[in-house]
């Protein structure tokens, strides 16, 4: 929630048109975080010095309306986009608005106040902005919006004053001044500034929110992974190169691949071509007398395993789509190399490096616990079956947000897994800290290697299932499943009883690719039958077993990006309420692929009929006869997979009938209403 990209060219010559376009570019790949409003800060003049403010920005709506707004003012202005800078800092950001409607006034960056003494780039929010703010209104300040984040910049101001009171030269550095800032400020935060007294600085710190700096060296050789601090980075003084702060590796890609994920504490400076990262520890901080200085750290520049295309749309019109169909390769690309094929006298079995030294833990924990929120969590209910079937150990589900709401039971006797797509989401991180506070082993499943939830659990899983940019996951979906379906098997003990259970489970997975290619092809019906339902006012889609994870999350994906209103219900659930709601005017999707719960769904599938509920359903290959024999109603066939891989299959015309019901409704795809892809504030 939030994007925020900056970008610092030093001792290479750029012009403003360039700067201005790499910002606008890095805004675009975070776009997806938030869009409700957008801005920029650039300097005036290539000549900066500390008696020019730098120009600011801001425009409601998207990346597009900044775009042009900035592109109107400058020719307005007159303002040269041909002038050459050879060092210059600019700061952006993309808002998810939390605190404050989408407005120019409540965009990024935030100012100081006239001058733009300091300026600032958030991502989450900050919890005591009241307080702050009460006090730094006593001191004269006047605020302009009703974000949370104007009282940064100006606790920024007030600092930078105070300590330069008596018109004495300026000694204190901007990292002092940022981390006295710090010092006051409480909740989750990634922070880049920019300040007018310290023109070609830039300063970014975090604490829960995600950043990431980039840095390219455009002479010289950096060799991976090297070691850098204060005085070894960069290798010459005086080199050439940019870098780049950004919310998350797609922005980045394209510009370098060595990045350092910057840790909750750090403070990094850009100065002179060099990086300084100061680790400020909280808690000491805030007890302490005076300007802290905390003390330097040296950190691992990592190397991302990321390609340009892969953040690319390619011939698709939106990403959603392109990740729908994407996912033959995405399945591939998670079960690779985990997969053991067997053979004389050795059975199929499953690998899963992450998970190989807690295998005897996990398998005597008192009880499993999956724990995440919205489609994540609905993965982990998909796979809770063959957890459960195979483990042997109890398995539980929680919403990340319900947990903390309920303080509910954590104890060191359990596994405790958190599944999370973008490895950010607050409400799962704050669920992890709480797992770990009650000393439970904590796992993660993520597909965001580096993300806060894969360095804070004890071990884990990458689902690997490429970056996912759509706002409603897809591919990651189907992955977290497989992976989830994988950790079962690992849990489960290879006995003779287990071992043809075990065995078709994993050709099933090895199939699984052609399976979701064939359900793919499905499209062209899924796109008639959006025409057919695109002027309903709702669709319940039913489903049990397995298969209730496939309408809950069916559901959530009609409901988050067509806008149309969509339940999933527990088939079983049907007689104790949702019938009341079926009349002829009401579409009912049952899922009633062929499983141990077929006949209770022939049933259900009865009783709707004779309510008269306008049915719709999905059935396994050829069963169309046999799951509504004398009913006729419109009949999605899917084909037929082990029973516990079949939501990875059932999941995906629903995907498709989302995508198509959008379009045909004329509804953003990619950026859904009110919506940001990682929630990182809770
Ligand atoms: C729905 C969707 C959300 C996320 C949820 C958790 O399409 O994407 O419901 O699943 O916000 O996000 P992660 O998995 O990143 O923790």
């Amino acid at each position: 929630m939030c994007g925020i990209f900056a970008y610092l060219n030093y001792n290479v010559n750029k012009e403003r048109r360039y700067i201005i376009e790499v910002l606008f570019n890095g805004l675009r790949r975070l776009e997806y975080r938030g869009y409700d409003s957008a801005g920029i800060s650039i300097d005036s003049s290539s000549s900066s010095s500390s008696s020019e403010s730098p120009l600011v920005f801001r425009q409601e709506g998207n990346i597009d309306s900044l775009v042009r707004s900035v592109y109107e003012e400058v020719a307005e202005t007159e303002l040269n986009l041909e002038e050459s800078f050879s060092v210059h800092a600019g700061i952006a950001h993309t808002r998810w608005a939390t605190h404050g409607e989408p407005a120019p006034r409540n965009g990024h960056p935030q100012s100081s106040g006239v001058g733009n003494d300091f300026l600032v780039v958030h991502n989450g929010v900050v919890t005591n902005f009241e307080v702050l703010k009460e006090t730094l209104v006593r001191q004269g300040f006047t605020f302009e919006s009703e974000t949370d984040t104007e009282v940064i910049p100006k606790l920024a101001k007030y600092v930078f004053d105070k300590t330069n009171e008596g018109g004495g030269d300026q000694t204190v550095t901007f990292s002092q001044i940022v981390i006295e800032v710090m010092r006051h400020l409480e909740g989750a935060y990634a922070l880049v500034f920019k300040s007018r007294h310290y023109p070609n600085e830039l300063i970014a710190c975090k604490r829960g929110s995600p950043l990431l700096l980039g840095v390219k060296e455009l002479t010289g050789n950096m060799s991976n992974g090297s070691l850098f601090h204060q005085t070894e980075f960069p290798t010459k003084n005086g080199q050439p190169k940019e870098f780049f702060f950004s919310s998350d590796a797609h922005a980045l890609v394209e510009h370098t691949k060595k990045v350092l994920v910057i840790e909750d504490g750090e403070v990094v400076h850009l100065k002179e071509g060099a990086v300084s990262i100061l680790k400020f520890d909280y808690d000491k901080a805030k007890n302490a007398v005076g300007l802290t200085r905390p003390a330097s750290v040296q950190r691992a520049l990592s190397i991302l395993e990321m390609e340009v295309e892969q953040i690319n749309k390619g011939t698709y019109e939106h990403y959603m789509q392109k990740e729908i169909h994407e996912q033959p390769e995405s399945l591939k690309t998670t079960m690779r190399g985990r997969l053991i094929r067997g053979g004389f006298h050795k059975a199929k079995s499953v690998l899963l490096g992450g998970l190989k030294d807690h295998l005897k833990t996990i398998r005597r924990s008192r009880r499993i616990v999956f724990i995440g929120c919205g489609t994540s969590y609905n993965a982990a209910l998909a796979a809770r079956p063959i957890l459960e079937e195979l483990s042997g150990v109890p398995v539980t589900l929680e919403i990340a947000s319900d947990l903390l709401d309920r303080q509910g039971p954590i104890y060191r006797e359990d596994t405790a897994v958190f599944v999370s797509q973008s490895g950010e989401t607050a409400d799962t991180l704050h669920a992890l800290q709480y797992a770990l506070e009650n000393g439970a082993l904590c796992v993660g499943i993520t597909n965001t290697v580096g993300s806060a939830i894969a360095r804070n659990t004890h071990c884990g899983i990458h689902i690997n299932a490429g970056c996912e940019i759509g706002v409603a996951s897809t591919k990651a979906y189907t992955s977290q499943i497989v992976v989830m379906a994988m950790m079962a098997l690992a849990i489960g003990d290879d006995t003779i009883s287990s071992l043809s259970r075990r065995e078709a489970i994993i050709d099933g997975l090895f199939d699984l690719p052609n399976k979701v290619k064939e359900v793919l092809k499905l499209d062209q019906e899924m796109k008639d039958l959006a025409k057919q339902l695109m002027a309903e006012q709702s669709l319940l889609v039913f489903g049990r077993g397995y298969n209730y994870a496939t309408a809950l999350e069916g559901a959530l994906k009609v409901k988050e990006v067509a806008l149309m209103h969509s339940e999933g219900i527990l088939a079983g659930e049907m007689k104790h309420g949702p019938l009341a709601l079926v009349d002829e005017n009401l579409s009912i999707l049952v899922i009633a692929t062929h499983d141990a719960c077929f006949s209770k769904q022939q049933s259900v599938i009865q009783q709707l009929h004779a309510r008269k509920g306008r049915l719709i359903v999905m059935c396994s290959k050829g069963e169309a006869s046999l799951v509504c024999p004398s009913v006729s109603v419109r009949v999605i066939e899917v084909p037929q997979v082990e029973d516990c891989l079949q939501p990875v299959i059932n999941i995906i015309p629903l995907q498709l009938l989302s995508y198509h019901l959008t379009v045909l409704r004329g509804y953003n795809v990619d950026q859904p209403r009110n919506l940001a892809k990682s929630v990182t504030t809770q």
